[in-house]
């Protein structure tokens, strides 16, 4: 996890690897640091912090040269400090190397190099990488890099630079996500396309086992066996104010506010002219091997596991097969049961995510057919699933998601129709009614959008206390959840969702006088259980804020308040219920003063297990 910039051009490259790492620093911040080649040789500038103080101390002391690397990290191997930060170097300083993964055996290698004389002076993993390739160099940085790298266990992508070749610039990726940008008399390496979207369109994305050398007059690719690569090239079509904040004051918000185009573009073509019926060309399955599935095992990290278990309910619900949503760090340490007739979906905005990867993995070693829901064209998850069902939300920058989230439900509804039209497990009209409804969710967002006063009002009420509550049942309970990991992950208030019927077998015992309870009651067929629940709180003394469709007005007689979303088919009301909780997070995130798109301790993306 951390994120990886490198240039080699005319250019001053200090600028752009600054510019690159501010589009990266959704990967990590804890520190940063870039290595450029000047007059007086290869030259580091790293220091603990976000990436403003780097470029504070960069202000003062510039590193003028036309080469260079950079670095944005999230702590590993040894705490977040000056020393710990990369590019890590090599007792000559004569090599510099930027890491992002692990390198699993680099304790063994350590001492080996030590035993040789190496004094190593970080906590860090990546160090040793540095010292290897100075130890293995003979006169050409790509043999020393394959060389050093066939040492090495684990998931990683490098660059690296030398001042003995100071015109070429190494590129390395093995399971951890590394792209080529290709300029004019320039190219740039880069962990995502965003840092290096502002100077060009033209991309080569590396395939685990690939390495690349960069020079500012051509890119060749090879394998790490040294074997020459061509492919074509990939252009990026998609803006850079996309991956921008566009006036919003945070990109959270701004991604809360691109939720109607990215439920638009999400279903887009997938849905047939006519309205009727969903087209899903990208799952190749025939329908011989969906009749032959047994079971689905979804599995997911984080928001979107939560997702996962909207998707259970669904594809239950509409394909009448039974599934289990799991955890993706739990699942293959749980000796799951997959036979070849167990479909699985993994689940995973970045598509890197380290745990649900690891998960896919076991899932394909057992003979599963494994579908992924990704928002990232080419990432790893895409490539090694056989079928991939693409969230168009865009690039999410900020560390909560919210669009990703709300893409990866219409992706299951879409795809929980398509099970059970393939299957006839539901009838042609009624798939024609939910896609209907469907179709009208963008707009009813944007309702919501536009009445976001109450909901501030709420956000800055409940942040004076410590403890909340969301309970809700069935899809509400799913949501509930999410909004409850939302609230935690921005504003750090504590709190815990909860089926709302479990709450008097434990919890009950927490609520007290004033104690907020955001109760959600969309489920029409709930909902006179959820409010004999809602009651059982509001007896001990719970300020209830109630969430319902709009119309339902028994809601208001139990509650303090209630927030109403617009009529949808009760199925599709997550996709509506959790808006009001994500701005309930950003608005309570922003009233305490926290850095709301890069919360504390969290990252983006996680490739660590
Ligand atoms: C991290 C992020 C979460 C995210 C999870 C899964 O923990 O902080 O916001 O939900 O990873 O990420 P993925 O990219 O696999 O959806």
């Amino acid at each position: 996890m951390c994120g990886i910039v490198g240039y080699v051009g005319k250019r001053n490259s200090q600028e752009i690897l600054i510019e690159g790492l501010k589009k990266l620093e959704y990967r990590g911040y804890d520190s940063a640091g870039v290595a450029v080649y000047t007059n007086e040789g290869l030259q580091i500038k790293k220091s603990k912090g976000r990436l403003a103080v780097l470029e504070s101390k960069l202000g003062e002391a510039p590193l003028a040269g036309h080469i260079g690397i950079g670095h944005t990290r999230w702590a590993t191997h040894g705490k977040p400090s000056d020393v710990n930060s990369h590019p890590h170097t090599d007792n000559s300083s004569k090599f510099s190397v930027v890491h992002n993964g692990i390198i699993e055996n680099y304790i063994a290698l350590k001492e080996e190099l030590i035993e040789q004389g190496h004094v190593f002076v970080s906590e860090t993993d990546t160090e040793v990488i540095s010292h290897l390739i100075a130890s293995v160099y003979e006169g050409d940085i790509v043999k020393a890099v394959q060389k050093a790298v066939t040492r090495m266990r684990g998931a990683f992508a490098l660059g690296v630079l030398t001042e003995y070749e100071p015109e070429k610039l190494v590129a390395v990726r093995l399971s951890s996500p590394l792209i080529i940008g290709v300029g004019e008399g320039e190219n740039f390496i880069g962990s995502d396309i965003p840092a290096i979207l502002e100077y060009t369109r033209n991309v080569y994305i590396l395939n685990d086992g690939e390495m690349a050398l960069l020079t500012k007059d051509g890119v060749t690719l090879m394998t790490l066996e040294g074997n020459f690569i061509s492919r074509e090239i990939f252009r990026v079509d998609w803006d850079i104010v996309t991956a921008e904040k566009a006036g919003f004051d945070h990109f959270m918000l701004k991604e809360i506010y691109d939720q109607p185009k990215a439920y638009r573009d999400t279903m887009g073509a997938r849905i047939d002219e006519s309205g009727s019926k969903v087209v899903m060309p990208e799952v190749r399955m025939t329908e011989q091997q969906i009749r032959n599935i047994r079971n689905v095992h979804i599995i997911a990290c984080g928001t979107a596991y939560h997702a996962g278990l909207v998707g259970k309910s669904v594809i239950e619900k509409l394909a009448r097969i039974p599934v289990e949503t799991d955890v993706a760090s739990e699942y293959r340490y749980r000796s799951p049961i997959i036979t070849p007739e167990t479909l699985v979906i993994v689940v995973s905005q970045s598509g890197e995510t380290a745990d649900t990867l690891a998960a896919l993995r076991e899932a394909k070693k057992n003979g599963a057919r494994v579908v992924a829901v990704t928002n990232v064209v080419g990432s790893s998850v895409a490539r090694e699933a056989d079928d991939v069902i693409v969230t168009w939300a865009g690039p999410e920058i900020a560390v909560a998601s919210t669009k990703a989230y709300t893409s990866q439900l219409i992706a299951f509804y879409l795809f929980g129709l398509y099970l059970g039209q393939t299957l006839g497990t539901i009838e042609p009209s009624y798939v024609s009614e939910v896609l209907a409804e469907m179709q009208q969710l963008p707009e009813k967002v944007e309702q919501i959008l536009s009445q976001t006063g109450a909901i501030k009002e709420i956000a800055e009420r409940i942040v004076a206390h410590k403890n909340l509550f969301f309970i809700g049942r069935g899809l509400d309970y799913a949501v509930a959840l999410e909004g409850s990991l939302k609230l935690k992950e921005i504003s750090y208030i504590h709190s815990e969702a909860y089926a709302a019927g479990e709450l008097k077998h434990g919890t009950l015992a927490l609520i007290e006088d004033d104690i907020p309870v955001i109760a959600l009651a969309t489920q029409e067929d709930l909902f006179e259980k959820t409010v004999s629940n809602i009651k059982e709180v509001k007896a001990r003394g719970a300020q209830v804020i109630g969430l319902n469709i709009e119309g339902e007005t028994e809601l208001a007689k139990v509650a303090d308040e209630v927030f109403s979303i617009p009529h949808t088919h009760q199925l599709l009301a997550p996709a509506l219920s959790v808006i009001p909780l994500q701005l309930l997070s950003y608005y309570a995130s922003l009233a305490l003063g926290h850095d709301v798109d890069k919360p504390r301790n969290l990252a983006k993306s996680v490739t660590v297990e």
